[in-house]
């Protein structure tokens, strides 16, 4: 089992017991977090991930921020990234190698085509770019559009990306219960249909939904069927082929 999760946390420190238990779920080999409100001189860590992380503040105070966490037994190095954008992106070696970037786009914050770009060209080929854009668009689920939804959807287009995104809610409005869809799942076409996406039915403390990209052609591909001669009965086979039974009759 291959999973990836995405999800803004909203707050790393205090929903860090939600990611362990989301651990015992899923086993992700990563997290692509948003929102974890880090300071750089916090010691948050997890047993048995590695932790990336890009830092944002608002009036000296920790807002915003992304995170990558990986698994310790997967081969990974880091992207480094020349961009004003909340971003953090790691290649990993799993039956291909890909790049992982966590971004968070606050709501208010101007975004354009252009920094996007400058952004995608900097992930190694094939990526997925996961995050809150602050994005609405009904291309993803959302019922209105908004700016952002619109440069999103063009820039998507225009660099001929796939997004992963079903439609379902990721975001439930925590002052007046609305549900929309702003995080939104985006690949290199030929990562598309090696992930299935979903969106977690538990909120595990956030306002945000994880949502799970779970590897599809996992075990077919990397196990070779075996048979467990250890394991078999050679006595009763014997006796079995000396009477003439056959298996089916027993
Ligand atoms: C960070 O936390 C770890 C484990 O809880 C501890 O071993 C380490 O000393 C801490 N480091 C700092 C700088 O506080
Ligand atoms: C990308 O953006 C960064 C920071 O905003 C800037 O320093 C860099 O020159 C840009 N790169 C390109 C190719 O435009
Ligand atoms: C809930 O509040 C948000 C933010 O103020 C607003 O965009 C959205 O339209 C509201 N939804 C409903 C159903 O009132």
């Amino acid at each position: 089992m291959t999973n990836i999760i995405q999800w803004n946390c909203r707050g790393l420190k205090i929903n860090l017991l939600e990611l362990t238990l989301l651990v015992q779920s899923f086993l992700p080999i990563a997290f692509c977090l948003q929102e974890t409100h880090l300071k750089e001189s916090d010691n948050v860590s997890l047993k048995g991930y590695n932790m990336y992380s890009t830092f944002s503040k608002v009036d000296e105070r920790a807002a915003g921020g992304s995170s990558i966490f990986v698994k310790d037994n997967v081969i990974h190095s880091t992207v480094q990234l020349t961009t004003d954008l909340q971003a953090v992106a790691i290649r990993l070696s799993l039956d291909k190698t890909i790049t992982l970037c966590s971004i968070y786009i606050p709501p208010n914050s101007i975004i354009d085509k252009a920094k996007l770009k400058n952004l995608t060209d900097q992930l190694p080929s094939p990526f997925i770019l996961m995050g809150d854009f602050n994005a609405h668009n009904p291309l993803w689920g959302s019922k209105t559009h908004n700016a952002k939804g619109k440069i999103i959807e063009d820039f998507v287009s225009q660099e001929g990306l796939c997004i992963f995104n079903d439609g379902s809610n990721t975001y439930l409005h925590p002052g007046n219960g609305s549900y929309s869809s702003i995080d939104i799942t985006i690949c290199d076409p030929s990562l598309l249909l090696d992930y299935s996406w979903r969106v977690h039915d538990d909120l595990c403390g956030s306002d945000h939904f994880p949502i799970v990209l779970e590897h599809l052609f996992n075990s077919a591909q990397q196990r070779v069927p075996r048979w467990k001669l250890d394991k078999a009965d050679w006595s009763l086979f014997e006796n079995l082929c000396r009477s003439g039974t056959s298996v089916k009759d027993v």
